[in-house]
């Protein structure tokens, strides 16, 4: 748990998310747009999570994919828009950055469309050889 400014927290303890917050916004997101329940619940369980949170009330969510021990994939990050514009993302990044299980890896990697300015404030930068990276892009 960590505090973010005088009034937010930053928790992974899975058990205070609010799911139904979190599913909503990213089967709606640009990026998730019509990921299930089930899904968004198990994609939750099986990675080491932070939310945001105002008192009991869940404002801001990340998630991190990783073995805990070398490789991370930073993804489905977002504030809820009435919270937006007041460094809670600068925060939870700072946060997610620190936490022991993320510190130590040799590998973070993730993928934005339009927040390059977010992450390189956190030492984010494009691949240094795209030519040596290759996806499996997803099958419909
Ligand atoms: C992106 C998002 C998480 C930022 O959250 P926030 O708490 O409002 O952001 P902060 O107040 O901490 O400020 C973010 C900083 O990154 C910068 N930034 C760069 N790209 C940005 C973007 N696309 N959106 C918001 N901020 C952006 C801002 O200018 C600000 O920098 P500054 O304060 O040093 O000037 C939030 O706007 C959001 O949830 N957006 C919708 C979901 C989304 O796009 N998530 C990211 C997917 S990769």
């Amino acid at each position: 748990m960590r505090a973010v400014g005088a009034k937010y927290e930053i928790s992974t303890d899975q058990n205070r998310f609010n799911v139904g917050l979190i599913h909503d916004f990213l089967s709606r997101s640009y990026w998730a747009e019509g990921r299930p329940w089930e899904v968004v619940e198990r994609s939750i369980r099986h990675s080491l999570c932070f939310g945001v949170f105002d008192g009991d009330r869940q404002v801001g969510f990340a998630r991190v994919i990783t073995d805990r021990a070398v490789f991370g994939y930073l993804a489905d990050v977002f504030v809820i828009q009435e919270y937006r514009g007041k460094g809670i993302s600068k925060g939870l990044m700072a946060a997610i950055l620190e936490h022991p299980d993320v510190r130590g890896l040799k590998l973070l990697l993730l993928r934005t469309r339009d927040a390059h300015g977010l992450y390189a404030q956190f030492g984010f930068g494009p691949l240094a050889s795209p030519e040596q990276w290759m996806i499996r892009p997803e099958r419909i």
